[in-house]
């Protein structure tokens, strides 16, 4: 029996070494390894052996199928890497190399949130509606209640356009902020309108960890026969609490713009402290996060709209302070710094 068994390994060796392709390896791994194969059944037939030879036996066919079965996965490995050099070979790709990542980018996070609050406004009937960045003085001051030697000027630090025309001063800048689209807005349409206007504005100013000289901002406009503060506040109020939360508290406090009468500030309950005051809210437990008012009658009136009929809304936020309240971010220069280990993060 022994003399059996080493003649069969010799042969399964033998063949072993001969084989080149895997159907060949299959057929030789069925004829000594498989259900019926020469090995299993001398190990199946130990039982009808005497005690002491099936010990022997036994021992040496273990042995054997151990050796066989180890042989069996190598010769694959080789023929498997074979074929694969092979495949290469004639046609120069390698299928199994895994695929070169390659850099995919993302949405800015000024992006994302203009994106966000554009769809909160957009549930409740508004319509986006964009700008030029370049604006007439008219459109940005003067329709706006603000007239060339109106102190308010000096709210906003201009970039100035140096543009001259034949007929003479049509003064051009860069918009200092978005509510020059109300005006724009108001001469193309008739009320009911609800737009808001996502864009970029400009401000000549020495840049620090809260200011810079671009960035972006929304304007609101609603104008229609009965529109009351109350109108204002109920629409800020729920989108506050669709941006910061359901528990949001809503402050508004009375402020000055020239173009809205009465002009208000918009301010939430700080989040992080819930109004006991923080490093965030400067304890004072509430956050500034927008200006807003009724439209004033003479920007209604300049635009040919009856005030005695008409009223209206507006408010207008800056979208990186938003930004920067929701991650906790504490220099609004790195919106535009273009670092990458910023950027990544969102
Ligand atoms: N345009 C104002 C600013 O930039 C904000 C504002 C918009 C205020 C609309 C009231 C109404 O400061």
């Amino acid at each position: 029996m022994l003399n059996t068994l080493e003649e069969l390994k010799l042969r399964a060796t033998e063949e072993l070494e001969a084989i080149t392709d895997l159907k060949e390896l299959e057929a030789w791994r069925l004829r000594y390894l498989g259900r019926k194969g020469s090995l299993t059944r001398i190990l199946r037939g130990l039982g009808l052996l005497p005690l002491e030879e099936r010990r022997v036996v036994g021992a040496q066919a273990n042995k054997i199928k151990e050796l066989l079965e180890r042989s069996l996965v190598e010769r694959e490995r080789l023929l498997k890497e074979a074929e694969l050099a092979r495949h290469v070979e004639v046609a120069g790709i390698d299928v199994t190399l895994p695929g070169r990542p390659f850099p995919q980018g993302g949405l800015h996070p000024t992006t994302q949130m203009v994106r966000e609050i554009c769809h909160i406004f957009e549930t409740m009937g508004f319509q986006v509606v964009e700008g030029t960045d370049v604006e007439w003085d008219y459109y940005n001051f003067e329709a706006l209640n603000i007239p060339k030697d109106h102190p308010a000027r000096d709210m906003w630090a201009t970039l100035w356009i140096d543009y001259r025309t034949e007929s003479g001063e049509m003064p051009m800048l860069l918009r200092t902020h978005t509510s020059p689209m109300q005006i724009r807005i108001m001469e193309r349409m008739r009320p009911p309108l609800r737009v808001v206007v996502p864009g970029r504005v400009y401000r000549y100013e020495a840049t620090d960890a809260t200011h810079e000289s671009i960035f972006y901002q929304i304007e609101g406009l609603a104008v229609d026969e009965t529109i009351t503060l109350a109108d204002l506040k109920g629409t800020l109020f729920e989108f506050s609490r669709r941006l910061f939360g359901r528990e949001r508290q809503v402050r508004f406090r009375c402020d000055y713009f020239p173009f809205v009468e009465p002009g208000v500030e918009v301010a939430i309950d700080c989040f992080v402290c819930g109004g006991k005051g923080c490093r965030l809210c400067n304890e004072t437990g509430w956050i500034e996060i927008m200006g807003a008012g009724m439209v004033h009658p003479d920007v209604l009136k300049r635009v040919g709209y009856d005030p005695e009929i008409y009223t209206g809304f507006a408010f207008g936020l800056g979208v990186e302070r938003i930004v920067m309240l929701r991650h906790g971010i504490e220099d609004i220069r790195l919106f535009y710094a273009n670092d990458l280990r910023f950027l990544r993060q969102f």
